[in-house]
């Protein structure tokens, strides 16, 4: 009987998207069945390539890849490929993917698969702008009802932002969507840059997975220092954080981290603190904020799944 937990993820890769997806399809534990993209660290049309991409790199193209919304749903567009290169993907070479997009557009494949499902049954990860899901859950409400765990990299309370002083890149490149989903009443646990920006990519971290024979590490390990370069570049010296990748490694290791309920929600107004999130402490809920990571226990779940490739 597989028991491995069914799982959709909503992306925008994006090397650390990219990384996050090597992570969830190499886990025995998930069953990755649906990708959708959305337009957010590069254009969609590259981000549903780099995903398809991923998906033949890790022998798993038979995942299907459904590409989503092409901008966001007011706000002018804004990409980040001062952070991800122009490719998308920078550290690994670019090729065509054998296997074609879904056929369907990914908001209403979401709400295909999510109007079938059993209550409270679906796992969904968001580590993109959150366009696809706002739209679905603005089109068929209903669908609310499917998901038992939302989990999404997104937004920041004590450390601020990264695209600018209050606003994290995910929820500045589509407020609105934000606040549709963190409005949805939906479990939800954020993986915010007061955790992501805890454990980091550097050196040492690579050092480590170059140690691990096999190419799925070889391949990780180019797209960290590819990402650790880019990094430095921008933020002063500093090492990529692993943003999207903390998502499915709260999935399959939620232990290792520290979480507070609270309710989320999102400054849609224009002016300083758009695309800010607030946190309000409640235990109500619906939200989980995730306050803390063990960072060598992180390393740990990914250099175990490489080490079982090799
Ligand atoms: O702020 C970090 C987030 O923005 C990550 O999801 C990264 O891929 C970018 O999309
Ligand atoms: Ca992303």
């Amino acid at each position: 009987m597989n028991t491995s937990l069914p799982l959709i993820i909503d992306c925008d890769p994006g090397i650390d998207d990219a990384v996050m997806l090597m992570i969830a399809l190499m886990s025995q534990k998930l069953d990755v069945q649906a990708i959708t993209t959305v337009a957010g660290n590069v254009p969609l049309r590259l981000t549903s390539r780099n995903a398809r991409m991923i998906c033949e790199r890790m022998g798993c193209s038979d995942v299907p890849v459904y590409a989503g919304c092409p901008r966001p749903m007011l706000r002018k567009p804004v990409t980040a490929e001062d952070f991800h290169g122009e490719s998308g993907i920078e550290g690994i070479e670019i090729f065509a993917p054998k296997a074609p997009l879904a056929p369907g557009h990914g908001v209403t494949e979401l709400i295909a698969r999510l109007s079938v499902a059993a209550p409270a049954s679906q796992t969904v990860i968001l580590s993109g702008p959150m366009t696809n899901l706002a739209a679905a859950l603005v089109m068929a409400p209903e669908i609310a009802a499917s998901i038992s765990h939302l989990v999404v990299m997104a937004g920041g309370d004590e450390i601020g932002g990264n695209i600018t002083p209050f606003a994290e890149f995910n929820v500045f490149a589509d407020p609105h969507a934000a606040a549709i989903v963190f409005d949805a009443g939906i479990r939800t646990t954020v993986l915010s840059l007061d955790v992501t920006h805890t454990v980091r990519s550097g050196p040492e971290r690579i050092a480590g997975l170059r140690r691990i024979p096999g190419p799925e590490a070889k391949m990780m390990a180019d797209l960290l220092a590819a990402s650790n370069n880019l990094e430095a570049r921008w933020k002063n010296g500093q090492m990529a954080p692993m943003h999207d990748p903390s998502t499915v490694v709260y999935l399959l290791a939620p232990e290792i981290f520290e979480v507070k309920p609270c309710r989320v929600s999102v400054v849609t107004r224009p002016g300083a603190g758009f695309g800010r999130t607030r946190v309000k402490d409640t235990r109500r809920g619906p939200h989980a904020w995730v306050t803390a990571a063990d960072a060598d226990a992180f390393f740990g779940v990914i250099e175990d799944l490489l080490k079982g490739r090799a």
